[in-house]
């Protein structure tokens, strides 16, 4: 039997360069279909365990069970509970007990299909199996196809923070097949976008400009502007990611809107920003951080408010105190001996990083809030 949607577009192709580590990165709508033939010709052979959970399995388990058995694999299926609750190592070693009552080998294959959280836990769970099995990532949200699923960055939380238990480990290959986008949330698909628009500013003004221009489409999720800009925030990723792939530089830039926005995240409580909508506020905040200091010029931070606001996300921070702001910032990963790192654009498609100093951002909050807030403005 054909499949129709194979002859829609061609397949993209991202290298990822990190010497012995490299790897590719496939685009295409309905290359799910395909998960068998690519596994083949990477030259991967054994058993093949998919990390998922139940609602990506429902949408998407018979595709791949199906391409999978075509090509002469066996898949077994390993669920973990939806949503970032499944990312503690809890959920890890239940994966890895899996792995052990089936006696997988270290040939043997780990497949996360899903968003982040699938591809963080599954990512950390084969770096840690016999010291390492071959790790495919199979991405499904908007999110892990721009960000988590390249750069080698997996693990889990801890009850006291995100992220905080983990490994660098590169997959053998990326699959992202768009058409999985369509049975996503609009609040998901929107939240990602954050990401997207924050690589225009980062590294590519022509890219952001693109956005500018197409984002009716891209949220319409045509396929020509969604494929293209999946492959070029995988493009610009891999680009930061080869230059320094454990983050000891260059990689910083990513973290662009993420020192507010992580705030911002924590301190949401019960009206819970997702972590992209908190990025959008947290990019143009930091630009109108960079611009009172004198760092960039207005149309950089109105550009930005303009996109972020087309795109369907917020550009606005909530009411509270500086002393709550200014504590929240510090709770983040990034700050090192009680400096505040935070990345800075100069012009669109041009950042660099910054220590923030509490009294000029004091100031800069105060004028912030009175703009928004003209009552009653609190510091
Ligand atoms: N490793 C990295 O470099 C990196 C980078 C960014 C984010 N992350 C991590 O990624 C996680 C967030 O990822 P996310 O935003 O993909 O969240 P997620 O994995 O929780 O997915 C969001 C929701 O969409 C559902 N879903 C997944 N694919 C779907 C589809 N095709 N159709 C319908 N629903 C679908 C999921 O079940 C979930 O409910 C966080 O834990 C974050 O820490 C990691
Ligand atoms: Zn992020």
């Amino acid at each position: 039997m054909k499949h129709a949607h194979h002859l829609k577009t061609s397949r993209l192709t991202v290298p990822v360069a990190l010497g012995q580590r490299s790897y590719d990165i496939h685009i295409q709508e309905g290359l799910l279909h395909d998960l068998g033939e690519c596994l083949q010709q990477t030259g991967l052979s054994g058993r093949v365990a998919i990390v998922t959970n139940p609602l990506v399995r429902r949408l998407y388990g018979g595709t791949v069970n199906a391409s999978l058995k075509r090509n002469g694999f066996r898949p077994l299926f390993i669920e973990v509970p939806d949503g970032e609750r499944a990312k503690t190592l809890h959920w890890a070693s239940k994966i890895i007990n899996q792995l052990v009552a089936q006696r997988f080998e270290r040939s043997d294959i780990l497949v996360a299909l899903g968003g982040g959280v699938v591809g963080d836990i599954a990512g950390f769970a084969a770096s840690m199996y016999v010291r390492g099995i071959p790790f495919i990532q199979v991405a499904t949200t908007l999110v892990a196809q721009v960000d988590s699923s390249v750069g080698g960055k997996t693990g889990v939380n801890h009850r006291l923070g995100k992220n905080l238990i983990g490994a660098f480990y590169q997959p053998k290959m990326v699959l992202m097949d768009t058409h999985t986008l369509r049975t996503l949330s609009k609040r998901e698909l929107v939240a990602g976008l954050a990401e997207v628009i924050k690589y225009g500013v980062i590294y590519d003004r022509h890219f952001f400009q693109y956005l500018e221009d197409h984002m009716e489409e891209i949220l319409k999720l045509h396929t020509e502007p969604i494929q293209y800009l999946v492959k070029r925030c995988c493009e610009i990723k891999a680009e930061v990611v080869a230059k320094d792939e454990r983050e000891s530089g260059l990689r910083r830039i990513l973290n662009y809107g993420h020192t507010v926005g992580h705030a911002l995240e924590s301190l949401s409580g019960y009206r819970k920003l997702i972590h992209g909508e908190a990025v959008g506020i947290g990019m143009v905040q930091e630009a109108d951080l960079a611009h009172s200091l004198g760092l960039c010029s207005s149309a950089v931070v109105k550009r930005q408010r303009a996109l972020v606001q087309k795109a369907g996300l917020s550009d606005q921070l909530p009411k509270m105190t500086f002393s709550e702001f200014w504590t929240a910032m510090q709770h983040d990963k990034k700050v090192v001996k009680g400096d505040i790192h935070c990345v800075v654009p100069k012009a669109i498609g041009r950042v660099s990083v910054i220590s923030l100093v509490q009294q000029s951002v004091k100031q800069w909050f105060a004028q912030n809030q009175s703009r928004r807030h003209p009552s009653g403005a609190k510091t």
